[in-house]
C-alpha cells in the first residue's frame, strides 16, 4: 500500500480547527468539505482521460473527458462527510454505501448495510472513511469491493493511526491512501491519538 500524507498549509490549518474539541458539528461539516477537497486533488490526480472532439465558439478543438465512471463510497456514517464533498467536484460520480460499524468495546467492524451500483467495477472507486483506527473498518470495505471485482479503489481519510495503516498494508497492500495526517497512536480504548475523537459524533452532532 502506498500512504500519502498530502502535506499543504491550508490541510494542516483546516485540520487544526477539527480536531480542535470546541468546533461544533457546522463548522466541523463545513471545515471537512473544505479538506476532503484538497484531498481530491491529490487523490483523483491519476484518473484516465480519452480525448474527444468539442467546439468552442471559435473552432473546432481536442479536449478531455473522463474515461470511465467513477463511484464514491462513503462507509456510514463518518464517510457521508468527505463523500458530499467530493460530489461537489464530480457531480458526475455514481455513490455506493457501505454501513460499517465498530463494536464499541472490541472495536471489531459490523457490517449493517451495502448498495453499490452494479457495474461498480467498470471504473475507479474512491472509498471515503475520516478516521482508519484499528484499520478493521477500511479494510472490510475494501474486502466487499474487491470481492464485487473492483480493482481500481482508493481511499481518502482525515486522520490515519500507525496500527490501521500496518493493518492495510498487509490485508490489501495495493491500496493508495490519501491521508490529511498521520497520528501518533491509537489508545487503549482504540481512539486515535491525538486524533479529533469521533468523527460521526462531531460531524452529526450525536
Ligand atoms: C469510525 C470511523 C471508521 C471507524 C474507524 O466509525 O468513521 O469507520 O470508526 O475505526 P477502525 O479503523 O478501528 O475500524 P464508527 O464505527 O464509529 O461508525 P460511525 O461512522 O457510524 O460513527
Ligand atoms: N473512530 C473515530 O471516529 N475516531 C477514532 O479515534 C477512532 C475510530
Amino acid at each position: 500500500m502506498s500512504l500519502h500524507v498530502v502535506d499543504h498549509p491550508l490541510i494542516r490549518h483546516k485540520l487544526g480547527l477539527l480536531r480542535a474539541k470546541n468546533t461544533a458539528p457546522a463548522a466541523f461539516r463545513r471545515i471537512l468539505s473544505e479538506v476532503a477537497a484538497l484531498l481530491s486533488y491529490d487523490a483523483l490526480r491519476d484518473l484516465e482521460l480519452v480525448e474527444i472532439e468539442i467546439e468552442t465558439p471559435l473552432e473546432k478543438m481536442r479536449a478531455w473527458r473522463l474515461a470511465r465512471p467513477i463511484t464514491v463510497v462513503p462507509v456510514l456514517r463518518a464517510g457521508l462527510g468527505l463523500a458530499n464533498a467530493v460530489l461537489e467536484l464530480l457531480p458526475e460520480a455514481r455513490v455506493g454505501h457501505v454501513g460499517i460499524r465498530r463494536d464499541e468495546t472490541t472495536a471489531q467492524p459490523e457490517h449493517y448495510y451495502m448498495r453499490l451500483p452494479d457495474d461498480i467495477a467498470a471504473g475507479p472507486v474512491l472509498v471515503t472513511d475520516p478516521m482508519i483506527a484499528t484499520g478493521g473498518s477500511a479494510c472490510a470495505a475494501i474486502a466487499n469491493l474487491r470481492q464485487r471485482g473492483c480493482r481500481d479503489i482508493r481511499m481518502m481519510c482525515l486522520v490515519a493511526a500507525p496500527e490501521g495503516i500496518k493493518r492495510l498494508e498487509c490485508e490489501h497492500p495495493e491500496l493508495p491512501v490519501f491521508a490529511a495526517a498521520l497520528d501518533r497512536t491509537l489508545d487503549e480504548k482504540h481512539y486515535i491519538r491525538p486524533g479529533l475523537g469521533d468523527a460521526g459524533d462531531r460531524i452529526f452532532g450525536t
